[in-house]
Parts: C-alpha cells; structure tokens; sequence
C-alpha cells in the first residue's frame, strides 16, 4: 500500500476546515488529529473528521506517528508554536505570515535547520494554474523588458470581522491588518512574479475600523531589476474589489486577478499574444491549499525543500514590514534581503 503522509492540525478556528479538506484530497496525505484550546471546539471537529482530538498541541507532539503538523494558529503564535514542533522533530506547514516579525521568523527557519526538519509557508496562490502562467510569460520574456509591477488588494471586511477574531487588527498578534492579514497574498505573488524589492516608500492609516494597526496603505515600490510599482492594500472598502496584480512591460502587459483563483483576466503583447477575459471572478477556497500541501507530501518522500521554503516565505513579510516602517518614519526604506 502506498506509504501516507500523516498530519496533525493546530488550531481549530475559520481556516481549520480548508486544511482539514485539503488534506483528505491531498494525495498521499491522511490527517489524523487535531489540536486546539477550546474542548468543545476540539471535539466538534475531531468527530466530523473522524480524527483524534487534544486541547494541549503538545500532548499531540509526542504522538510518533505524525509526520507533519500544520499551524493555524493567530499570526503571532506562529514561531513559538513550531519551534516546539521542530523541537518534536515534526515537519512544519505553517499559514501566511510565518510569524509577525523577521527576528521570529528567522528564529523559527534555524530551529528548522537545526532539527532537520521541513518548513514550508502557505502561500496557496502561488500554486495555482495561472499564477503559474503569469510567471512562466514573464520569464518568457514575452512581456519584454518589466517596467511596472502594481499591486491593488482592495477588500472588505466586517467591523465583526475585527471584534470577533479578538486577535485580528491587533499589532500584538496579527501584527498587522490589510497588509500583514489580508495584503500579504498578493505582495507574495508581486514580488514573486517582479522578483526582490530594494525599497519601499508608504504612507499607512487606520481610516474607518476600530482597530490599532493600519486598514489602508499605499507603497511605491523600487524593484531590484530597476522596475517602479505600487502596492494599495485596505480592508476599508464597499464593495470588496478583489485582488489585482497588473504587470507591464516593453512589449506587454498582463493582469491577475483573484483572490483564491487568480486568472489572467488581460493579456496583450506586441508577438500577436493576447486575451481579454471577463472581469468577474469567482473563488473557490482550498485549491491552493491542496496543491501546496502535494508539494509538502513530494517534498518529504523526495527528501527536497518545499517550494515555499522558509526563505521563500519571509520575503514577503520582510516586504510588510519596511511598508509599516517607512509609513511610521515618513521616508524610504530599504530592504536587506536574505537568501540563506
Ligand atoms: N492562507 C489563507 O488564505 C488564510 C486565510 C485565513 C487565515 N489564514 C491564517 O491562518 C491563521 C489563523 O487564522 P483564522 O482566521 O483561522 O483564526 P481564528 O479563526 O481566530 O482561529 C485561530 C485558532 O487558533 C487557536 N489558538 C489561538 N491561540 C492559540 C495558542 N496560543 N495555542 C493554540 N491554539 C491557539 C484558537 O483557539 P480559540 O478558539 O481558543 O481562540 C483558534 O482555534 C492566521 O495566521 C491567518 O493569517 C490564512
């Protein structure tokens, strides 16, 4: 029989149940428990996936059974939680941001490293079809020489949203709010598909939630490759927008749009390619989140890196945080960049 990747789950709040999905049509994967505070919670959720339940994650740590543990916990308990899985000599999926500060998040890679186990970053859009097209254009050269790379993530949410997550908006534990929670899909798949960014230069407010961190802000971006964008991220808005990723280059331009299933919805190029698709999108939760936990389970039976690896993840939270920085100090700020 063919050897199964076994999971356990680490928090069993709104994204629990796409995970628990995605790994049950993950091939190769089994989910097998789950760990999360609230008793009553935990045991809904263990019946309706027929798995066990803890309401101590390290109790379920010293199952040897596991192969992996995935953190769906607030952004901020991110590090602390899987270094304590690391030190279970677990693999780590870990949900986006990796944790809400570069000391955590580098912390958390070299507790990795030093266990020897794999860490990978979810980052599901990355995954899916046509951001993977998009990217494979770009390298094409199709669009030429890249000279605008822009970044619109334009949502609403709720004042519920904020006042019943506790943690959501909160610089304590989401470290953030439109960019870190919401923005950061779309930054990831921005500088993935323009590559590193030098310098940002943002402004950053708090306009309409009750909340302590920013619901709205604006960044010029300075790309490595000499390229200019801009990054708008809110949370503030009637009605949601949707998340825009408009690149355009010498010979060409193309557009993504999409919050879980990106698609290209305007390509035109000066060889002849082009396509102008309907505007409308329509999500659909949990694709990516499959796809990227595919990689996770070829990634340990290959023995290789995740492609989300934690290098891979801090990037666009580095990227985050410099916005945050520059809107507090009113000037540039540069990035410095770690590859290793
Ligand atoms: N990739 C995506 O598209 C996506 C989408 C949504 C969220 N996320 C990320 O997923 C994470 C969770 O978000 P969510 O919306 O699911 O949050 P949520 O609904 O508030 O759920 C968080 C869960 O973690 C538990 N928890 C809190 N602190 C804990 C601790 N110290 N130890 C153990 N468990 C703890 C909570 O328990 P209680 O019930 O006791 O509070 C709750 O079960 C965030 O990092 C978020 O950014 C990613």
């Amino acid at each position: 029989m063919e050897k199964k990747v076994r999971f356990g789950l680490i928090g069993v709040g709104k994204i629990a149940p796409i995970h628990a999905e995605a790994i049950r049509s993950a091939q190769g994967g089994e989910l097998v428990a789950v760990a999360g505070r609230r008793e009553d919670k935990v045991k809904a959720f263990a019946e309706t996936y027929k798995i066990d339940g803890y309401t101590d994650y390290k109790e379920m740590l010293k199952r040897d059974d596991i192969d992996v543990m995935v953190i769906t916990t607030p952004s901020g308990t991110h590090a602390d939680i899987g270094i304590d899985v690391a030190k279970a000599r677990k693999h780590i999926m870990v949900e986006k941001p990796m944790d809400i500060t570069l000391e955590k998040a580098d912390k958390l890679i070299h507790s990795c490293e030093e266990a020897g186990v794999k860490l990978s970053v979810i980052f599901q859009l990355r995954f899916m079809e046509e951001s993977r097209r998009a990217k494979a254009l770009i390298e094409e050269g199709i669009l030429g020489k890249v000279v605008l790379g822009d970044g619109y993530l334009k949502f609403h949410r709720s004042p519920e949203y904020y006042r019943d997550g506790g943690w959501r908006g909160t610089w304590e534990m989401d470290g953030g709010a439109a960019l870190m929670n919401q923005g950061i899909h779309g930054i990831d798949l921005l500088q993935w598909l323009m590559g590193p960014v030098k310098s940002v230069y943002a402004l950053t407010k708090t306009l309409v939630h009750d909340i302590h961190a920013e619901d709205t802000a604006a960044a010029l971006l300075n790309f490595e490759n000499g390229a200019i964008g801009v990054i708008e991220g809110t949370t503030s808005i009637y009605p949601d927008l949707c998340q825009v990723i408009q690149i355009q280059g010498s010979k060409g331009a193309l557009s993504l749009k999409g919050t879980e299933v990106p698609k290209i919805t305007f390509l035109e190029t000066m060889c002849g390619r082009s396509e102008r698709v309907t505007d409308e999108w329509a999500d659909d939760l949990g694709e990516g989140h499959r796809l990227q936990m595919e990689d996770m389970i070829s990634a340990i039976l290959e023995d290789r890196a995740p492609t989300i690896d934690g290098y891979e993840g801090r990037k666009a939270l580095e990227i985050v945080l410099a916005i945050y920085e520059s809107g507090r100090r009113g000037q540039p700020v540069e990035l410095s960049l770690k590859t290793s």
